[in-house]
This record gives C-alpha cells, structure tokens and sequence, in this order.
C-alpha cells in the first residue's frame, strides 16, 4: 500500500507547481491580432527561442505564446481553449503550456468568401480603404470593440477599397453590388481517438526485474486540427510488477 500512497504524493506534488516549462504546440497558421482571453501579453521581435522567453518573464506568468521561427514571440500570461481561434495561412503557430501527456485540441475558425457581387446594410463600423487582407485583420482585432464575424470588401484583385465591418449579417441584409463578402467558417476539431489497451505482455523475469509493454491501436484519425495520432502513445512499458502485488491489489 505504501507504493500507492506515495505515488498519490508524487503527482500532487507535480501538478501543484507553478507551471512545469513544457509547452506543446496547440495550432499553426494563427492569425496575429486577435485576443485569446489573454490579461497581459507581451511582443518580442525578435526571438530565437520562445520557449525560453516565456519561462524568462517576470512581469507576469507566461503560459502560452505564438511564435514563427526566427522571429516574432507574442507571449501571454494565460489563454482561453474554449474560445475559437482564427486561422489563415499564417506561420505563427501557438503554444500552450501542457504538463500532462494530453495536447489540447481548440476549435478553429477562418475566413472564407461566402458571395461576391453584394453589398450589406447590416449595422457596421468601417476602418475605412484597405486590401482583403488589411480588412480582415481589422476583423479579427475587433476594431472598435466589434466582435467582428463578417466583413464586405473589394475582390482580391483590388487593392485597396471600403472595408466593412459587421458583428452580425444575414441573408435579408445582402443585395446586389460589387464587394465580397467574407464570413468566419468554425470546424470543431476532432482528436485522434485510440482503441482500448490490450493486457499488460506477462514477459517478466522469474525475480521479475524486466519489464512489462502493452499496446493499443488507432480508432479514428484526427480531422480539422484536432490532436493527431502519435504514434509513441500506442504502447508502453512499466518494470515488471513482483507476482506476489497482483495478489495484493
Ligand atoms: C529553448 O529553450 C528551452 C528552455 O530554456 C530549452 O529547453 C530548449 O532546448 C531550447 N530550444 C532550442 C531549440 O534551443
Ligand atoms: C496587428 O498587430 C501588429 C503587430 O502587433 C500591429 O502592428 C498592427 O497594427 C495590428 N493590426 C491591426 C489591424 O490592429
Ligand atoms: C463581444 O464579445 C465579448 C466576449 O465574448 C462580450 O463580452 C461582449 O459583450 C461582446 N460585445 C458585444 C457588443 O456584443
Ligand atoms: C508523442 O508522445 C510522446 C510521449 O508522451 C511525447 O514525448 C511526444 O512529444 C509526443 N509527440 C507529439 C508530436 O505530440
């Protein structure tokens, strides 16, 4: 019984930490500018490791950050899984803290052009001329504390024209005209899902000082950036058990 008393005392002991310096990387293709439910973030230019940047800050507890190889870090002292993230074709790609085995998986939303040819007279605020581009990144970092779900702007081949921006459009607010219209698409992600363990192989020595492994196969691939099958996960392997513990557990 002592064994399992002080595996009980080793994980308290890790979980209550403040943090455990490992970071996983939870999307890719991030759109910068948009919040994540962060209270303090901070941009560091230029940065060959943001890994090391995030466990070097001191004005708060940094547990998540975008970053793009050999460049930019955007680190933040904490963020919300729950809430959608917005992706493109980006190379920022984020990270969060993930102390346990598990990666957590996070809907994600883009943008897509739902028609062409219209105008919408929704109630709106606009930033005024901007490419594509420019008006969805004034989407995305809710200009005038819109909560932006669509925008109406030139085609791509203009390159600078009225960005408008709408918290809400429907079908009843669109007629004819000759900008695109731009809504966010959301896909729920959907992890890698693995079959149940088999039993544990019973190799073991006769003093039963070897070691024990057993496996699992892969139930369903993940879809939609949802955590993908990681092929280490499908066995495993503890030290063999001494016969006489079965009998006591
Ligand atoms: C980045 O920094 C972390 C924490 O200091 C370190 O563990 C890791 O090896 C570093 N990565 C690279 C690529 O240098
Ligand atoms: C997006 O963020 C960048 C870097 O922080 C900033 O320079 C730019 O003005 C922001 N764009 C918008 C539309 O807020
Ligand atoms: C925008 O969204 C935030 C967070 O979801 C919410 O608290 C706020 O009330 C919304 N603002 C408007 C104008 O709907
Ligand atoms: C796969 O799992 C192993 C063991 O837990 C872990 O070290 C590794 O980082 C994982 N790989 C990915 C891509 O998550």
């Amino acid at each position: 019984m002592w064994l399992l008393t002080l595996l009980l005392v080793v994980s308290a002991t890790v979980s209550s930490g403040q943090g455990c310096g490992k970071f996983r990387q939870v999307a890719e293709g991030v759109i910068l500018n948009q919040t994540f439910g962060e209270t303090a973030k901070r941009i560091i230019e230029k940065s060959d490791n943001c890994t090391a940047d995030c466990l070097a800050e001191t004005d708060f507890v940094c547990t998540a950050f975008l970053s793009v190889v050999f460049g930019e870090c955007v680190l933040f002292d904490k963020i919300d899984l729950n809430r959608q993230v917005m992706k493109d074709v980006s190379y920022y790609r984020l990270f969060t803290e993930a102390c346990d085995g598990e990666t957590p998986s996070i809907e994600y939303c883009h943008f897509k052009i739902i028609r062409t040819n219209v105008k919408v007279s929704a109630s709106s605020v606009s930033p005024g001329m901007t490419s594509p581009s420019g008006c969805r990144d004034f989407c995305v970092a809710r200009y005038h504390n819109l909560n932006c779900t669509a925008f109406t702007v030139g085609p791509a081949d203009t390159l600078y024209s009225t960005c408008t921006l709408f918290q809400s459009v429907t079908s009843a607010d669109v007629s004819d005209g000759s900008m695109d219209l731009w809504t966010t698409v959301c896909e729920a992600p959907v992890n890698c899902v693995y079959g149940p363990w088999n039993d544990w192989s019973s190799t073991c020595s006769t003093s039963c000082g070897g070691t024990q492994t057993r496996s699992r196969s892969i139930s369903g691939e993940a879809t939609n950036g949802g955590t993908a099958c990681n092929m280490s996960l499908l066995s495993e392997t503890q030290a063999g058990v001494e016969r006489w513990w079965y009998g006591a557990f």
